[in-house]
């Protein structure tokens, strides 16, 4: 496993080892989750590639990028079972020279949802992601449908920009009592780890009355929320009920739907979709 911090290094190891190449784009502190891309990347290519980059441009003020965990080395040791090939773990300056002033924006897609609560996170991801695939230039790239925004506007970057990889994206990883996976489960106390459950709970309630035959959005996301407002720890983002490639939020459903959520537990934000 080779580490490298510059991309300079990072060419030169390429250079000597020719052939299909998977990228795992990560901002590191490493679980079950990211391990799944990794073993699917592992399986699938000659050469893996894994990035380790908590991404300054993704996210707002308020001191979540300062507190988000840095965990290089456990993460290294997490991935040597996977026979990763390439760790990229660069430095701000490295990706982010001064004057640095281009960025990648994708426009209706990023509007919706986790764009509507985070503006610019998905022009921080776009940008980030962009230049990952032209630094490592993948034949491959894994992404989780836990983030199922992301997937989406990535694959319309890729469509838009005519970028030359395959977007691969693997499933949502859970906790035994169905908790999504996420870096940002360690923040949460004993008393909101044991409420954090409520997410799947509500997702899976409306899940259920889909596959009852219900197909009117403005039903579906009720039987979301009533679950969630059961938990008085849980504070509602959003429940949504949308179009899985628009993202519109969707009445008559006819075509598929993604049912996706964010919820507070104190200071930590989680979210969590199921895709039907
Ligand atoms: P990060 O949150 O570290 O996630 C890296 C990848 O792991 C993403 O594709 C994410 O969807 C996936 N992932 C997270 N939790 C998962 C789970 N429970 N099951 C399956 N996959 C899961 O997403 C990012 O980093 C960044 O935005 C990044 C794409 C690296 C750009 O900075």
């Amino acid at each position: 496993m080779f580490l490298a911090k510059r991309i300079s290094d990072l060419r030169a190891f390429q250079k000597q080892h020719p052939g299909t190449w998977g990228l795992v784009p990560t901002m590191g502190a490493l679980h079950e989750g990211h391990l799944s891309l990794v073993k699917r990347a592992r399986d699938e290519n000659n050469f893996v590639a894994v990035s380790v980059y908590v991404n300054p441009t993704q996210f707002a003020g308020g001191g979540d990028f300062d507190k988000y965990p840095r965990t290089l080395e456990r993460d290294m040791d997490l991935m040597k079972p996977f026979q990763v090939d390439l760790v990229f773990a660069p430095s701000n300056e490295e990706m982010y020279p001064p004057n640095f002033q281009t960025y990648v924006t994708v426009e209706e897609i990023t509007k919706p949802l986790e764009g509507a609560m985070r503006p610019g996170h998905f022009r921080g991801v776009a940008t980030i992601v962009t230049k990952l695939f032209n630094i490592v230039q993948p034949d491959r790239a894994y992404f989780g449908q836990k983030d199922a925004q992301q997937v989406a506007v990535i694959q319309q970057m890729v469509r838009d920009l005519n970028l030359p990889v395959e977007i691969v994206v693997g499933e949502t990883m859970r906790e035994a009592d169905g908790l999504a996976m996420s870096s940002r489960n360690v923040y949460l106390s004993a008393e909101d780890r044991n409420a954090a459950p409520i997410l799947y709970r509500a997702l899976c309630a409306a899940r259920d009355a889909y596959l009852r035959g219900e197909r009117d959005g403005a039903s579906l996301r009720p039987v979301m929320r009533e679950v969630l407002e059961q938990e008085p720890r849980a504070n509602v983002e959003y429940v949504s009920a949308a179009d899985p490639l628009t993202l519109q939020e969707l009445d008559e459903i006819k075509n598929g739907v993604l049912l996706s959520m964010a919820v507070r537990f104190g200071t930590t934000r989680l979210i969590d979709n199921l895709l039907l």
